[in-house]
C-alpha cells in the first residue's frame, strides 16, 4: 500500500474540487503541466515545485477525466501519490485515455504503481514498507537522472512495490526496499518514480522534475510572478470590459495584491472600499490609505466606522457575539458604500488557489476555518466576482505583490483576524480605552520583533489584553495595572502552531518598554501554549 501519513480524506473518489473559474478565454502564454491528485499528502507540493521550475501547474482531482485534462492543452501530465493500495476495490483507477493524449506522463509513488499495473508490470504489497529516508541507486540515467549522482538519498512512503517494470520499459533505479524505484519508456512517453521528488528530503528531486519538464515535455521554463501579472491583466480586461468594479480592501496581502492587479488592468474603473472598524493595529488604517490612495492613486473610499462598531460592541464580552456583531456591521457598512457606487457590476475577491482546493478538499479543514468568513461578504451579494489570485499560492501572491511594487510591509504582513483587536481584548468588553491600550502594547511588540529581524519568521506575533489587573510596585508606589500577554507562534497554515522561542533578551526589552511606556501596564507575561491544545487567538 502506498501510504501517505496523516491523510484525512478517506474517500478521495468522492472529493469535489471547485473548478478554476476562468470562463474567460485568454490563452495561457506559458506552458502548463497538469498534476492529477490521487489523494497524496504532497500533491499540492508537486504543483508548487513544478511552478518553481518555471512551468505553470494546476492540481486537478483524478476523476476529472482525460477530456478535461486535454482541454487545458498541457505539455505533460503528472500522476500524484495516494493513500490507497492499487489492489483495493475502491482505489482510484488509471483512466487509459490519459495515456493517449500524446503528452508525456510521469507517475509518482501511487501514480507509478498505477502505470506499472496498467501497462503489465508486476506490483505487489511488500512484507516491509519503505517509509522515510531511503537510498536510491541509479543503474540507467535515462532522461530523468541525466547527469545526477548514481547514489542519492530520497524520500519514500509506500508498501505496494514495483517488482518488474512493464514490457518495453527500462528500469532506471532501485532503492533499499524497491527493486524498481524508477522506470521509463521514452517510446511510450511514460515515466515513473517511486520516491517523492517534491519533498526537501529528496535533494535531487527538483532536478528530476526539471528533467521531466524540460527534456521530456519540452516545456519553456518561463512562468514567473511577472508572467502572472501580464496574464492576469489580460484576463481581467477580457472579463470586465468597461464595467465598474469594486474591491473591499482590508490591508491584508491578498486583498491588497488583488486590488493592485485589477487597478493595473483597468485603472480608475476600480474603486476600493476600506472599512476602518476601529479594531486595526496602530497606524494601520493610515498606512492603507497612504499606500493605495496617495502612492498608487487607486480610487479609495476610506470609511471611518469606529464609532459605529464601538456602539454595537458596548457591553458585549462573549467572543462569538463580538465576531457576529463585527461581521454583520461590516457587511452593512460595505453595502452602504457599494450602494453609493451604484454602477459597479463586479466585486474583486482575493481568493487563493489553496482556498479553491480546500473548498472541496474534505470537511475537516473547512469546519475549522469557517470562522474566517467572519468579516467577509455574504454569498448573495449581487456582483459578479473577479478573482485574480485564484490560481496562485500564497508565496506567489507575495511575489506578485513585490513585482507590483507593494511595500515590503504589506507584502509580508502577518495574518490578522477580520474582527481585529476586539477578540484580543479578552474576557470583557472591547472599549475604546482598552483597544487603545492594546494597540500601544502591540505597537511596541511589533517594533521590537521587526528590529530583531524576526517578523517574517513568525506566523503571527501579537498582544492580548485580559480583563485582569494585578498589583505591582513602581517608584516606591503600589500600582494596580493591566497584564499584557505576548503571543508569538510559528506555523505553516494556522492549523497547528508552536509557541515561538523568542530570545530572553528580546522578551526583557519588550516587557521593559511596555511597562515604562504604557502607564496602565505593570505586568507582561508570555503565552507558551501550542495549538493544539490552545488556539492561536485567545478568543
Ligand atoms: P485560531 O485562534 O483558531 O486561529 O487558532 C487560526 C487563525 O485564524 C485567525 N482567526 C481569524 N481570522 N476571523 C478571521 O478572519 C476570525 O474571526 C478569526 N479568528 C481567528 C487567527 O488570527 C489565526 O491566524
Amino acid at each position: 500500500m502506498s501510504e501517505d501519513h496523516n491523510l484525512i480524506t478517506a474517500d478521495i473518489a468522492a472529493t469535489e474540487f471547485a473548478d478554476e473559474s476562468a470562463p474567460i478565454d485568454v490563452p495561457r502564454a506559458v506552458d502548463e503541466v497538469v498534476v492529477l491528485d490521487y489523494g497524496g499528502q504532497y500533491s499540492q507540493l508537486i504543483a508548487r515545485r513544478v511552478r518553481e521550475c518555471g512551468v505553470f501547474s494546476e492540481l486537478l482531482p483524478h476523476h476529472v477525466g482525460a477530456e478535461e485534462v486535454a482541454r487545458r492543452k498541457p505539455k505533460g501530465l503528472i500522476l500524484s501519490g495516494g493513500p490507497a493500495s492499487v489492489y483495493d476495490a475502491k482505489a482510484p483507477k488509471l483512466e487509459r485515455e490519459l495515456l493517449e493524449l500524446g503528452i508525456p506522463v510521469l507517475g509518482i509513488c501511487y501514480g507509478m504503481q498505477l502505470l506499472a499495473l496498467e501497462l503489465g508490470g508486476r506490483v505487489e504489497g511488500a512484507e516491509v514498507g519503505e517509509y522515510g529516508r531511503s537510498q536510491l541507486t541509479v543503474t540507467e540515467e535515462g532522461a530523468l537522472f541525466a547527469g545526477l549522482p548514481h547514489e542519492q538519498p530520497c524520500w519514500m512512503s509506500h508498501r505496494d512495490t514495483v517488482y518488474e517494470a512493464p514490457p518495453g520499459f527500462t528500469a532506471l533505479a532501485s532503492s533499499t526496499q524497491s527493486p524498481v524505484a524508477a522506470f521509463e519508456s521514452a517510446a511510450q512517453g511514460v515515466y515513473g518514480i517511486q520516491f517523492h521528488p517534491e519533498v526537501v528530503h529528496t535533494p535531487y528531486g527538483q532536478e528530476v522534475l526539471g528533467h521531466f519538464l524540460r527534456d521530456v515535455c519540452g516545456c519553456d521554463m518561463t512562468w514567473s510572478a511577472a508572467s502572472i501579472v501580464e496574464e492576469q491583466i489580460e484576463r481581467i480586461r477580457a472579463q470586465v470590459g468597461d464595467a465598474k468594479v469594486i474591491c473591499g480592501l482590508s490591508g491584508g496581502v491578498d486583498s491588497s495584491v488583488a486590488a493592485l492587479l485589477v487597478h493595473r488592468a483597468i485603472g480608475d474603473q476600480l474603486t476600493c472600499v476600506f472599512v476602518d472598524h476601529g479594531m486595526m493595529r496602530k497606524n494601520e488604517g493610515e498606512q492603507v490609505v497612504a499606500t493605495f490612495r496617495d502612492h498608487f492613486h487607486v480610487p479609495l473610499v476610506a470609511v471611518d466606522a469606529e464609532d459605529r462598531f464601538l456602539d454595537k460592541l458596548a457591553g458585549v464580552s462573549e467572543p462569538e457575539r463580538k465576531r457576529k456583531i463585527i461581521g454583520a456591521e461590516f457587511i452593512r457598512v460595505f453595502e452602504e458604500e457599494a450602494a453609493k457606487l451604484s454602477d459597479a457590476k463586479y466585486l474583486v475577491q482575493g481568493t487563493l488557489y489553496s482556498d479553491v482546493i480546500e473548498s472541496g478538499g474534505g470537511t475537516g479543514a473547512s469546519t475549522i476555518k469557517s470562522h474566517h468568513n467572519v468579516g467577509g461578504l455574504p454569498d448573495d451579494i449581487e456582483f459578479e466576482l473577479v478573482e485574480p489570485l485564484r490560481a496562485l499560492f500564497k508565496d506567489e501572491v507575495r511575489a506578485v505583490g513585490a513585482e507590483l511594487g507593494l511595500p515590503e510591509r504589506l507584502v509580508w504582513r502577518q495574518p490578522f483576524p477580520g474582527p481585529g483587536l476586539a477578540i484580543r481584548v479578552v474576557g470583557g468588553e472591547a472599549t475604546k480605552a482598552r483597544l487603545d491600550l492594546l494597540r500601544d502594547a502591540d505597537a511596541v511588540l511589533q517594533d521590537e520583533i521587526r528590529k530583531a529581524g524576526l517578523y517574517r519568521d513568525l506566523w503571527q506575533s501579537f498582544c492580548v489584553l485580559p480583563d485582569v489587573r494585578t498589583v505591582g510596585v513602581q517608584g516606591d508606589e503600589r500600582t494596580y495595572g493591566y497584564v499584557v500577554v505576548i503571543r508569538a507562534v510559528t506555523s505553516d497554515d494556522a492549523m497547528t502552531a508552536d509557541w515561538a522561542r523568542l530570545p530572553y533578551d528580546l522578551l526583557e526589552q519588550i516587557a521593559s518598554r511596555m511597562i515604562n511606556e504604557l502607564r496602565d501596564v505593570n505586568r507582561v507575561v508570555l503565552d507558551i501554549t501550542s495549538k493544539p491544545p490552545g488556539t492561536i487567538e485567545w478568543e
